[in-house]
């Protein structure tokens, strides 16, 4: 079978799983020896000391292979598919495609004001992924499952933000694989915009729908504390999506946000006069180890392990706790062993943690480089080291643990 050949196969299989067609392949032991032997010009890596070409050759399951082909054939689609759902959603396609029933390009195109040739390419790809549904006809349909992951802001299925910050993270790759020969960190606030927004339109459907309906609920008495008035501490605050919510869910209490990222600060002032909660809130410029005040709640919401000095933080939160105060500690969902990490949001949070919250700890003094996978038995570690009586669990979902932690 040629090569040509196969490339016309590929294509009449159309909307079959590339697997037909790697079986096809499969099936074409000439091409695959063509694969196997090319492997030293960078298609697989040289033979190991001990091991000549031929007897690798002879091992190599070809099946594994061509499945690795497929798997990664994937990826590339993956990869540029984030990109066409960041132009989706900024352009907002998606929203004007929700029950909307099925539209053409032209019609798409007239309805967001945008370009009908790049809309049809969009709409394309889009279908190729799955995320549209062709209807023939040049017709294309949103469908209401995916309609709400992509467009719904208040669903806790919102993944749209996920896809902002992925984008943002990735502009880094170049200068994050500099980092990996130097050891150099680097800071959260010297990322592309699309990492800070995304980062809190990513987290923010989490809180909205779990924060005070049951993470709160969850501490030890703390509710019933925050209804009647008490202070908040929101460290690592971000664009302050959480503290906004904390100010809103208790009016008595008085809530502040703190990071060491000025950027960020004043993104979260905006936030908040834009919410019409500027009196009822403040943000200032401070580190996990420097900000000052006594409070009832410190919250670190999806940020120690981003900290140089996770214990050090730890250690300055008990220094500024009232007496019988809390730590809430959400952070990333995660295993303590690695092995059981191994799955799609362990890919997703291992990678951003390599682009992001990785580089980040090591910008700061002390460096300790958590990871976003840190799991609960090493924050036990840190936490209780820090001086902290007791870390429990107290909630869970797909993205996020929630813990306790008790002077
Ligand atoms: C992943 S973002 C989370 C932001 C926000 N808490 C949220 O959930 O949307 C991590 C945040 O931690 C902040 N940060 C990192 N190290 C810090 C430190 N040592 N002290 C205070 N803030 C820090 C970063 O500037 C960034 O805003």
């Amino acid at each position: 079978m040629s090569c040509a050949h196969l490339a016309k196969r590929f294509h009449q299989l159309g909307g079959q799983p590339p697997m037909t067609f790697l079986g096809e392949i499969l099936t074409d032991r000439p091409l695959f020896n063509v694969i196997v032997e090319n492997r030293g010009a960078g298609c697989l890596p040289a033979a190991t000391v001990g091991q000549s070409p031929n007897s690798r050759r002879e091992r190599m399951d070809e099946a594994k292979l061509m499945e690795f082909v497929g798997q990664a054939v994937g990826d590339v689609g993956a990869m540029l598919g984030g990109a066409m759902v960041v132009i989706g959603d900024k352009l907002g396609l998606y929203r004007a495609m929700n029950g909307a029933g099925p539209l053409t390009a032209a019609e798409l195109a007239a309805r967001t004001g945008t370009a009908e040739r790049y809309v049809r390419e969009w709409l394309s790809a889009q279908a190729a992924r799955g995320y549209v549904t062709y209807e023939g006809d040049g017709k294309f349909t949103l469908p209401d499952e995916h309609a709400i992951p992509l467009t719904d802001e208040t669903s806790p299925a919102c993944v749209i933000g996920a896809f902002e910050i992925a984008l943002g993270s990735v502009y880094a790759t170049d200068t994050i694989a500099d980092r990996f020969r130097s050891g150099e960190g680097f800071a959260w606030g010297a990322h592309h915009q699309h990492v800070l927004g995304g980062c809190e339109r990513f987290f923010k459907p989490g809180y909205l729908n779990h924060l005070a309906s049951s993470w709160i609920p969850a501490l030890d008495g703390v509710e019933a504390k925050l209804k009647v008035g008490a202070r908040i501490a929101d460290v690592g605050c971000g664009h302050g999506a959480s503290t906004l919510l904390l100010a809103e869910a208790y009016p008595e209490s008085t809530v502040v946000g703190f990071d060491g990222h000025d950027g960020s600060v004043q993104a979260a002032r905006k936030r908040a006069a834009d919410a019409g909660l500027a009196d009822r809130v403040d943000f200032d410029v401070a580190t996990a180890s420097t900000f000052s005040g006594t409070y009832d709640l410190v919250c670190f919401f999806d940020c120690l392990h981003d900290m140089g000095d996770p214990a050090g933080a730890c250690r300055h939160v008990l220094e500024r706790l009232a007496p019988n105060g809390t730590l809430m500690l959400i952070e990333p969902y995660a295993n303590d062993d690695l092995a059981d990490n191994l799955n799609p949001v362990g890919a997703a949070y291992y990678a951003f943690s390599t682009l992001l919250c990785t580089p980040c700890s090591l910008s700061q003094e002390v460096g300790a480089a958590l990871g976003a996978q840190a799991g609960e038995a090493r924050l036990r570690e840190i936490v209780t080291g820090a001086g902290f009586s007791s870390l429990r669990r107290v909630a869970e979902t797909p993205f996020n643990i929630v813990l306790e932690a008790k002077p």
